[in-house]
């Protein structure tokens, strides 16, 4: 498995999650009433999965990869931006719903905003990469390439924190799935 193969499987992860939670938004919208900790917990896995492991992965891995290609240089360089906006967007959505949480009157419209912004550009940002990115770095990458960049950026540190980060998810993924079914 390549690290782009990693990277990959990642978006199916929270690719999943995020599916979810556009289910989530069609129902708060039609004024149900969410299991607000719950959303709140997985918003919040969502956004430190990607910001503190998964863009800075794809970070390191995609600088190994400039200057190789013009039309791939500018995919990266738009991706950088992206993934700016990305933690300013996640920056944003989890201090709405810290102040939800420490009961701050928020007008549930604007807590809504946020979080569909939120979920958009996550998922247009990963299908960018997956469309622009992942095939014009597998069309450039050697073997030497795949093994520098496995070892520029391994999968986890830490295998705990790797078990645990699993274990979280599939743990929350279920309990969203449960909530769903429940309030259909
Ligand atoms: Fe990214
Ligand atoms: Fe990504």
């Amino acid at each position: 498995m390549t690290v782009i193969d990693e990277l990959q499987r990642d978006h199916v992860n929270l690719g999943r999650l995020l599916e979810i939670l556009d289910r989530k938004i069609i129902k708060l919208k039609s004024g149900h009433h969410p299991n607000f900790n719950l959303m709140a917990d997985v918003i919040d896995y969502i956004a430190n999965y990607a910001e503190e492991h998964h863009h800075p992965r794809e970070d390191k891995i995609y600088a190994h990869f400039k200057g190789r290609d013009e039309q791939l240089d500018q995919a990266l360089l738009e991706c950088e931006a992206q993934h700016v906006e990305l933690r300013g967007n996640a920056e944003k959505l989890l201090s709405v719903i810290d102040d939800i949480l420490n009961d701050a009157v928020i007008p549930m419209d604007e807590f809504i905003a946020h979080l569909e912004l939120f979920v958009e550009n996550e998922k247009s940002h990963m299908r960018m990469e997956e469309i622009a990115v992942f095939p014009l770095i597998r069309d450039v990458a050697t073997d030497p390439d795949w093994e520098h960049a496995s070892a520029l950026a391994p999968a986890v540190n830490d295998p705990l924190f790797g078990a645990r980060l699993a274990d979280e998810y599939r743990d929350l993924y279920q309990q969203l799935l449960d909530d769903i079914e429940q309030s259909a």
